[in-house]
């Protein structure tokens, strides 16, 4: 059998890859705000303890949600780890407990809070933890484009679709509008059940999963699908442009899933005869059609738990959980797509000091960095999650 530390091959670090963690802000972020606090050193030898400790005092009180792209450190206190959908299912299934932790970003603690009882507090352990993916997508833009599709009549044709990735403005709007959320597990059910709304879609903030998911699984053209610009008059699209689309795609992307290259998978290929390559549908639309299978967090999971000992997997998606495969896999080969290192900077702004910090105030009495969606918001966006949860 291979051993891990002969096969599992650390990127390059390049200068961008990762932004300064723990205090300050990081003003690119979904919120961009500063995280108050007197959090613990990142030195402290205790951390580990003390958060066992405060986990084991707040006993059934808290239950903590980890995404799968969050460091190893966090994880081993997650209760529940999970890709976006999961982890909503999660959060909507555990009424009882008063807290939820949610170690992931802030539109994912903000549908937790959506899907929880009034009674129920989300926590964020670190507020700076946002998605520049959510950023890309504002009310008032979302709002413009959706005057021109009823200035031209088409309006009533169009089901809004959101993914998950969005602020809960935006899946607020969704919902007011008759639309779904989607995540990376579902946006061809999603689609689907839009398709037999009405006769197109607008899809937010991801033009990457639109397209991707519109066209190598539910059989569309490119021609069919049109990019809107709102930072161009119009979205930069004529009024015919718009009246022939099936799928109009927001354009925003993750700035993570962004830098796998159609050129990362050709180097894999010539480096490793017989590679498997693996990718989420955020990646490009020419990385998804080079690759072998294509998947959310929870399918590449699956995958590569299914796969034969001694097969070769270079995969496509945030480092720390392909790290995490690669090392509970050590028979098998898993690498990371791209030469140099993709952390997502948001999803890493929750370390061990600000969970130690979130559960001993939680222990002191005092609850942190509390999401909040305001109730008229929750309302709508509460109506497209639900049918989200309830797709065929
Ligand atoms: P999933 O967890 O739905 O696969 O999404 C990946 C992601 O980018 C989360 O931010
Ligand atoms: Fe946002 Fe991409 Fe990070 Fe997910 S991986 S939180 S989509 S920036």
């Amino acid at each position: 059998m291979a051993n891990v530390t002969s096969t599992w091959t650390e990127p390059s670090n390049t200068a961008t890859a990762l932004l300064l963690l723990g205090r300050g802000t990081d003003p690119a972020s979904e919120r961009g705000v500063d995280c108050p606090g007197d959090l613990p050193a990142p030195s402290d030898p205790d951390l580990v303890a003390r958060a066992t400790a405060a986990k084991a005092a707040l006993g059934d009180r808290v239950f903590v949600l980890g995404h799968h792209y969050q460091r190893d450190e966090v994880i081993q206190f997650a209760d529940v780890t999970g890709d976006s959908f999961k982890l909503a299912q999660q959060a909507a299934a555990r009424p009882d407990a008063e807290f939820i932790v949610f170690c992931g970003v802030h539109f994912m603690a903000e549908s937790a809070d959506i899907l929880t009882t009034a009674r129920q507090r989300v926590i964020l352990p670190d507020l700076a933890a946002g998605c520049s993916m959510a950023d890309m997508a504002v009310l008032g833009q979302v709002e413009t484009a959706w005057e021109r599709f009823e200035d031209l009549g088409i309006a009533a044709d169009v089901v809004p679709v959101t993914y998950m990735n969005s602020s809960a403005d935006i899946k607020g709007f969704v919902g007011r509008n008759k639309g779904v959320v989607c995540t990376s597990s579902n946006a061809k059910r999603a689609l689907t059940w839009s398709f037999e709304q009405g006769s197109k879609v607008f899809f937010l903030p991801d033009q990457h999963l639109g397209r991707n998911t519109a066209v190598l699984e539910m059989g569309f053209d490119l021609d069919d699908c049109v990019l809107y610009d709102p930072h161009k008059p119009g979205g930069g699209l004529t009024d015919d442009e718009l009246r022939d689309a099936r799928m109009i795609l927001w354009r925003g992307h993750c700035s993570v899933h962004g830098r796998f290259t159609l050129d990362s998978v050709r180097e894999v290929r010539e480096r490793v005869p017989g590679v498997n390559v693996l990718v989420h549908p955020e990646c490009r639309h020419d990385v998804v059609r080079a690759a072998d299978q294509v998947g959310s967090t929870e399918y590449i999971i699956k995958a590569l738990d299914a796969a034969p000992s001694g097969s070769a997997w270079a995969v496509g998606t945030e480092l720390n959980l392909v790290r995490r495969l690669a090392l509970a896999h050590p028979d098998k080969q898993i690498m990371f797509l791209d030469r140099t290192v993709c952390y997502c900077s948001t999803m890493n702004r929750i370390d061990l000091p600000h969970l130690v910090w979130a559960l001993e105030e939680l222990v002191a009495g005092r609850v942190p960095n509390v999401i909040t969606v305001d109730e008229e918001t929750a309302a709508n966006a509460r109506v497209a999650l639900d049918q989200m949860l309830a797709l065929p």
